[in-house]
């Protein structure tokens, strides 16, 4: 992908964030405040993606407070035309080789059943670097929606070493 820039999103992209989210279904979207957090508070684990200044990817993240070493994924978008050019893994790439985020040993992220796109996302991220994999229901359809939303699966992978973290690009 040419003119590719990869960075910690700041307080100016909050408004394009929201946009891209809701460009990018099934993603819900969030306030425009929530996604100024995500941008100031939380962008030391977050990172979004410009063509020529163009917003075309974002990830939301987190470390998950009770679990120092691990990193939970909120939200991947990738823009329409963006698409299936591995920008995605080497969003997810960027986050954790950064050297403020040693403590990365583990990552979660919930995905539904039916994103196929998401499953080879994390599954080839895992692949790349020899982590393992497991999945259990984390917020279930009827317990945790009332029936509105399909069950958020957990996706677990590691343990990641951080040699393997930053030798594979994507
Ligand atoms: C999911 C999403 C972020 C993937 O972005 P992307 O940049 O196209 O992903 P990549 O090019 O890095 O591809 C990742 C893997 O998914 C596979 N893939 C991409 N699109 C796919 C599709 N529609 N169906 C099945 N697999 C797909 C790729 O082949 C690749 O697998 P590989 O590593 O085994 O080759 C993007 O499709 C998107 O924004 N979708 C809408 C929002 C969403 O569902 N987000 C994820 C939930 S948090």
């Amino acid at each position: 992908m040419k003119n590719l820039t990869l960075r910690k999103p700041t307080a100016e992209d909050g408004a394009a964030v929201h946009r891209l989210i809701a460009a990018c279904p099934p993603l819900d979207t969030n306030s425009a405040y929530c996604n100024l957090i995500q941008c100031t508070h939380f962008a030391n684990t977050s990172v979004i993606a410009e063509v020529a200044g163009q917003p075309v990817g974002f990830i939301s993240g987190h470390r998950v407070p009770d679990r120092p070493n691990t990193l939970f994924v909120w939200q991947v978008a990738v823009g329409e035309q963006g698409r299936g050019q591995g920008l995605a893994g080497r969003m997810l790439s960027h986050i954790v080789a950064r050297p403020a985020n040693e403590w990365i040993e583990q990552l979660e992220t919930t995905v539904t059943e039916d994103n196929a796109a998401s499953w080879a996302l994390f599954e080839g991220f895992a692949r790349r670097r020899g982590a393992g994999l497991s999945t259990q229901v984390l917020f279930d359809r009827e317990a945790h929606f009332e029936g509105a939303h399909a069950s958020e699966i957990l996706a677990r992978i590691g343990p990641l070493a951080r040699a393997d973290l930053r030798a594979v690009a994507h």
